[in-house]
């Protein structure tokens, strides 16, 4: 498919195995999510623009390369994209972060908007929107469609686990959105889970039920 990106690296494969297992506790399940973002983290961000710095090193100088422009935005999904949010912001400790308060309707399973809050200079600005499971794809929607109403420089989408019925949904509603998973699974089930899956991955990471 146009635009997804399966990071397929052993490290996030391995990490997400250990994910999904029933038995893995709520602290081990955060601490492997912690490691994935941060691994999602680097993907993403692989094709960052670079402008050229002189430095200098202890023996002399130098031209060296560091990211050019605005610090990146992370857009967490609220409640579970904030999970995300720490493992990457460990791999890129100055992005701003930004937050999207979505529900979804229990009958119609879809998007409504509760919270919104952003940095300054949009514009100026590339996103990465974040949420572990693209399911239905109506959030990822919603919040893409809305993040646009500010026109930042590019919006890429980041989740842990999606499903084709989701996929097709979103890249269908943004097909300039790059999105980046590690894994494609089976099929969507008619309460709006990914299977086979994880589970609630907001369960999961915040230890509710
Ligand atoms: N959200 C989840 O947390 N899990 C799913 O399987 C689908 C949506």
């Amino acid at each position: 498919m146009n635009n997804v990106h399966l990071v397929d690296h052993p490290l996030v494969q391995h990490k997400l195995t250990l994910m999904r297992k029933k038995e893995a506790s709520t602290t081990s399940f955060r601490t492997l999510l912690n490691e994935l973002a941060s691994l999602m983290a680097y993907e993403v961000t692989r094709d960052m623009a670079l402008q050229d710095v002189v430095i200098e090193t202890p023996l002399e100088p130098m031209t060296g390369k560091m990211i050019d422009g605005k610090k990146l935005v992370f857009v967490s999904i609220l409640r579970a994209g904030t999970g995300i949010l720490d493992g990457m912001l460990t791999v890129v400790p100055g992005a701003r972060v930004g937050h999207i308060g979505l529900y979804r309707d229990p009958k119609t399973l879809k998007a409504v908007e509760y919270y919104f809050k952003m940095p300054q200079a949009m514009r100026d600005r590339d996103v990465v929107v974040v949420d572990p499971m693209l399911a239905t794809g109506n959030s990822a929607i919603a919040a893409v469609e809305r993040l646009k109403q500010l026109h930042p420089k590019s919006i890429k989408f980041v989740c842990l686990l999606t499903c084709p019925e989701g996929l097709k949904a979103f890249t269908t509603a943004h097909p300039d959105v790059p999105v980046y998973t590690a894994a494609i699974d089976r099929q969507l089930n008619d309460h709006g889970y990914i299977l086979p899956g994880l589970g609630d991955a907001g369960d999961r990471i915040f230890g509710t039920k």
